[in-house]
Formats: structure tokens, C-alpha cells, sequence
């Protein structure tokens, strides 16, 4: 179009600045808005940015131009990019399962205390809350079980008394969360009349209050374990505001309490005779583990008592706990040869009576139960159960019950030696989620590591000799020979042949985590169960209490 007449046309040439300088104008721009979007967002950001020449290289440049991009590109963005980068490092990182026994070991230490400290009040539950996994459906799993919260704070609280002492406010938090449940008003009662045997809560600290096998006392005593042992330390090392949090939150001292410790301590001295459900929350009747965990706790609360000046009641829990101590050795079955799992059972909860139909035995025909091996390394640490031949003859016995019961146990690498996947009980027909059959389990393959380790340190250091009898002669002569039945053999204290139990034990305690370590997932991740078939974990993943046996277990090895 030509231009309209009586206007000169433009002119061509322009007399802004030039290209040159248009550029600088630009890039000082650019260069000066990032260096307020890196000042103000921090220093050491700003730092890195303009340090870039002095790290400059050809081959590192796609990389350096992707990072670079990551530092200026909005915050969800980065994000994504951090998520990526980290899924993309573990899909990469190497698989646990491929690492030697010492390897893996220390990896996956590691792994369970990230994983389980993840589970210990996560985003959106209450101060104090532990839930027993992140699995929320298929199964539901996003409670505070009063039993496992109480053994994984028995870890944390372990921990914290080793020295890490970030971990106050966590132990703190779970005892401030622990007396706010404990004074909740329960389907079964309240603090004094009975509450205190209610098994799990929400995450935000209310009761759960639908159908369950309740009480569970087991989890009032182990709550007592885990806490006297911190009371002590505090009194021991703590300052003048920690020791009265000990004297004011946890024991009173007085009658009525209306503390934490105190509080599960009338409530299982008064109850540990009635029946009540089992650790497997199954059946009700009197259980080997729930006495066990009683006992236990009495006599380390009657020491707190005595401490804290309360010397009636220090001398009410020693009585009672004599008393629990006759009743633990009924358990022993001298024709079976074990410690059985529990005594005058009746039936089961509700919601399980369909899978138990036309069973009177209620699912516990042998009576074997790995819950036995629990018992002594949640309530029997540092007495004579951890060499106790009765509860070694039950350790042989399960190992031959379970070895032919699944599959995978006879698909074992050579190197775990006789070790395999250990279940609950072996007529269990819980398979994670539902009622079908049943699997082995990570924490109860690692109890008979735990179990060996300890009382192969034990062995190895008493100055008195070994004494083998009918009882243990099976389990020893496992490791070296020794004649059928008849008299007893006694080996000397530290000598040739107890150093070969020993080496022989703790081979077999590897192989027990050599069999986790086949069958953990590839980043060292632990549900509750793994298939009896295909070794996959299965049930509820990240199961708390799983990193916790894992934990111990590996701590056991160290002894
Ligand atoms: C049956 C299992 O055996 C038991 O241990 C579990 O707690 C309940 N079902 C609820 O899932
Ligand atoms: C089922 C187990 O049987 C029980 O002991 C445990 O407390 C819950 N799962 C939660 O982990």
C-alpha cells in the first residue's frame, strides 16, 4: 500500500540505541532479577548460581543447564524435579538383596530407622501417635496399637538414652500423647475401671470403638517396660524440669493415680488373672506372652516405686509378679516338649468365629507360637530366659514345624544354613488383609535371630559351665555332637565346645536375617508378611514393628 499522500514515509534507520547495547540491557536485567529472586530466596542459593564459571565443564553442561533450570523455575517445578531425581537415584541405587550379609546389615539399619521415625507421628495424627504402618485400606492399619507403639518407642527411647538427644521431644510427645488415650473413655472402661486394656486408637488420639478382641493387657505392661527404663534415665540425667515431668506425668506415687506408668501398673496388677485377648488379638484366655510382658513390667515398676518413695505399692507389684511367675511355668508341656503359646483359650472374636468354625482348638492344636520367642526379647531381656532351654526346645521345634509348612523354605540359598521364613503359629490362616492362609513374617523370623544372638553373648560369657540335659539336648546337638538321652553333659565354661555352639548359633541367627534380606524389597522396604509361595511382602507395608525387630536384631549381633 502506498503511504497516504502529504505524510512522509518513516524513516528507515532508527536512532535507538544499538543491538549491542539493547543485549547488555537485557542481560543485565535478567542477570540482576535473578539475583534478587536468589538473594532473597537465601544466600547460599545466590552463592551456588554465581559460582557456576568456576565450576563450568563441556561434559557436565546438559546436567549443570537442568540444575541451573531448578534453581529458577517456581517451587512445585522443583519439586517434581527433586521427586524425580530421587526415585530416578533409588530405582538406580542397588538392589538390598544383592549385598553381603555385613553389607545389608548395615544398610538396612539404617533404612528401618528412617522408615520407622517416619511412622512415629506423621502429617495429619496427634502428637504421640505411632501408627502400626502408612497403609490406610487392604489393611487399615492407620491406628496407634497401644503394644506396637509401646516396642517401637522401646527402640526410640534406647536411642535417645545412646545419645541422640534430638530424640527428647519425640519421647516426650508419645508420653504426653499416651496420658491423653489413657484418659479417654473406652468401650471397655475408663483410666481405673478397665480402659487401659483397649488395644489401639485413632490417629488423633480417640479410642477405637468398634468390634475387637479386647482387653489386650499386654500392651499396658509393655507400655510400662518402655517407660520405666526412661524414667530411670531421666531421674539418673536428667535436669530439674525432666525429673519432675518423671515424678508428675509419669509416677505419682499416689492412690488414686492419675499417672502414666502408675496408671498401666494398677491396671494389669489387678487384671493379669482374668482373661483377655492375645497378642494376635485372636483369642481370649491366658497368654505365655501377656504374662510374660506383666511379670516383667511389675517387678521394673515395683524398682520405680521404690525409687520414688512408694514402697506399698513397690511391694504389691513384687507379690503379684511372684505369683505370675508360677503361673509361667504351667505353660511348659513336658510330652510336647514346648512352651505353649496359651492355657484355657475359649473362643475368638466375633468378626473371626467363621474361620474357625468346627475348630476347638481355635487354631491352636500344636500350640507352637513364635509369640514365645517374643515374649523373651520384649520382657525377658537380661534374665535367665534367654538361655532358658525350654524356651530353646520351642525355637527347635518351630524351626521343624515351619520349615515344610512354606514353600519358599525349601528354595533357600545354601547360605542361610538351616534358617527359614518364620509365621506366627503354624495353623494361622491370616493372610495380611483377610482370612485365607497364612505367611511368614519378618518380625518373627527376626525374633529367633534376636533370640540367638543374645544368648550366644550370654553363652560365651558365663563363667559357669554349660549344662546340657534332656531339654537341650536336641537344639545343642544341632551344633556339635552329643549321645542320645541319658545322663546330663556338662561342658566347661568358655571351652572348645561352647565356642563351637556359639559359631554354630550365631551362623544360624545370620541366617534367619539372610532370609529377610531374600525376601525385603529391593530398596529394603518391610511389610508385615512375605508370600509363602513367592516370598513378595505382603500385608501392611512399612509395618512400624518390623523396622523395630530389624533394629534389635542387628543391635543383638553387635553384643
Ligand atoms: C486377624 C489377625 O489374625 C489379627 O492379628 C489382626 O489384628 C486382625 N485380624 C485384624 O486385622
Ligand atoms: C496384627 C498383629 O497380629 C498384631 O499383633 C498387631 O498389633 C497388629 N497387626 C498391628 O500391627
Amino acid at each position: 500500500m502506498a503511504p497516504k499522500a502529504g505524510r512522509p514515509a518513516a524513516p528507515v534507520v532508527s536512532d535507538g540505541p544499538s543491538w549491542k547495547v539493547q543485549l547488555l540491557l537485557v542481560g543485565s536485567l535478567l542477570a540482576a532479577a535473578l539475583a534478587t529472586i536468589s538473594v532473597t530466596s537465601n544466600l547460599d542459593r545466590f552463592n551456588y548460581i554465581s559460582s557456576y564459571p568456576s565450576r563450568f565443564t563441556y561434559q557436565q553442561l546438559p546436567n549443570d543447564l537442568i540444575e541451573l533450570a531448578s534453581f529458577l523455575t517456581p517451587q512445585p517445578i522443583h519439586l517434581l524435579y527433586h521427586n524425580l531425581q530421587t526415585s530416578y537415584r533409588q530405582f538406580t541405587e542397588q538392589d538390598v538383596r544383592s549385598l553381603n550379609l555385613d553389607r545389608f546389615l548395615v544398610k538396612e539399619e539404617q533404612y528401618a530407622w528412617d522408615r520407622l521415625l517416619d511412622n512415629v507421628h506423621p502429617p495429619g495424627t496427634s502428637k504421640g501417635c505411632v501408627v502400626a504402618s502408612p497403609s490406610r485400606e487392604k489393611p487399615d492399619y492407620w491406628y496407634s496399637w497401644t503394644r506396637d507403639s509401646a516396642l517401637v518407642m522401646k527402640t526410640v527411647i534406647q536411642r535417645f538414652i545412646a545419645g541422640d538427644k534430638k530424640l527428647q521431644g519425640t519421647v516426650d510427645d508419645y508420653i504426653v500423647g499416651v496420658r491423653e488415650m489413657q484418659h479417654k473413655k473406652t468401650v471397655i472402661g475408663d483410666f481405673h475401671t478397665g480402659g487401659l486394656g483397649e488395644v489401639k486408637y485413632y490417629v488423633n488420639n480417640e479410642p477405637f470403638s468398634g468390634e475387637w478382641g479386647r482387653p489386650q493387657n499386654d500392651g499396658p505392661a509393655l507400655r510400662v517396660i518402655t517407660l520405666v527404663e526412661y524414667a530411670h534415665f531421666q531421674l539418673d540425667h536428667g535436669d530439674e524440669k525432666d525429673k519432675r515431668f518423671v515424678k508428675e506425668v509419669l509416677y505419682d506415687g499416689r492412690f488414686p493415680t492419675e499417672s502414666v506408668i502408675k496408671g498401666d501398673l494398677e491396671h494389669i496388677a489387678h487384671r493379669w488373672s482374668e482373661p483377655g485377648y492375645d497378642l494376635w488379638e485372636e483369642v481370649q484366655g491366658q497368654h505365655f506372652y501377656t504374662l510374660l510382658a506383666i511379670h516383667s513390667a511389675l517387678l521394673h515398676g515395683s524398682s520405680l516405686a521404690i525409687r520414688l518413695a512408694d514402697p506399698l505399692a513397690a511391694e504389691f507389684y513384687s507379690a503379684q509378679a511372684s505369683l505370675i511367675s508360677h503361673r509361667l511355668d504351667e505353660f511348659w508341656s513336658p510330652s510336647k516338649g514346648i512352651i505353649r503359646v496359651s492355657l484355657n483359650h475359649t473362643k475368638g472374636r466375633v468378626s473371626e468365629e467363621n474361620a474357625r468354625v468346627g475348630d476347638d482348638t481355635y487354631g491352636k492344636g500344636s500350640e507352637l507360637d513364635t509369640a514365645t520367642l517374643l515374649a523373651v526379647l520384649h520382657s525377658g531381656k537380661g534374665t535367665k530366659w534367654e538361655q532358658n532351654a525350654k524356651v530353646l526346645a520351642t525355637l527347635d521345634r518351630l524351626i521343624e514345624a515351619f520349615g515344610p509348612l512354606y514353600p519358599i523354605n525349601s528354595q533357600l540359598p545354601t547360605t542361610v544354613s538351616s534358617a527359614v521364613g518364620l509365621g506366627r503359629y503354624p495353623e494361622d490362616v491370616y493372610d495380611g488383609i483377610g482370612i485365607s492362609q497364612g505367611h511368614p513374617w519378618y518380625l518373627c523370623t527376626l525374633s529367633a535371630a534376636e533370640l540367638l544372638y543374645r544368648s550366644s553373648s550370654l553363652l560365651l560369657n558365663q563363667p559357669e559351665p554349660l549344662v546340657i540335659t534332656d531339654l537341650s539336648r536336641a537344639w545343642f546337638g544341632r551344633f556339635i555332637p552329643l549321645g542320645l538321652g541319658g545322663k546330663e553333659t556338662t561342658l566347661k565354661a568358655g571351652g572348645k565346645e561352647v565356642k563351637k555352639i556359639v559359631e554354630g548359633q550365631r551362623k544360624l541367627a545370620d541366617g534367619f536375617v539372610g532370609v529377610v534380606k531374600e525376601f525385603a524389597r529391593r530398596n529394603g522396604s518391610l511389610n508385615e508378611q512375605f508370600h509363602r509361595e513367592t516370598g513378595v511382602g505382603r500385608g501392611a507395608r512399612d509395618l512400624t514393628w518390623s523396622y523395630a525387630a530389624f533394629i534389635t536384631a542387628a543391635q543383638a549381633r553387635r553384643l
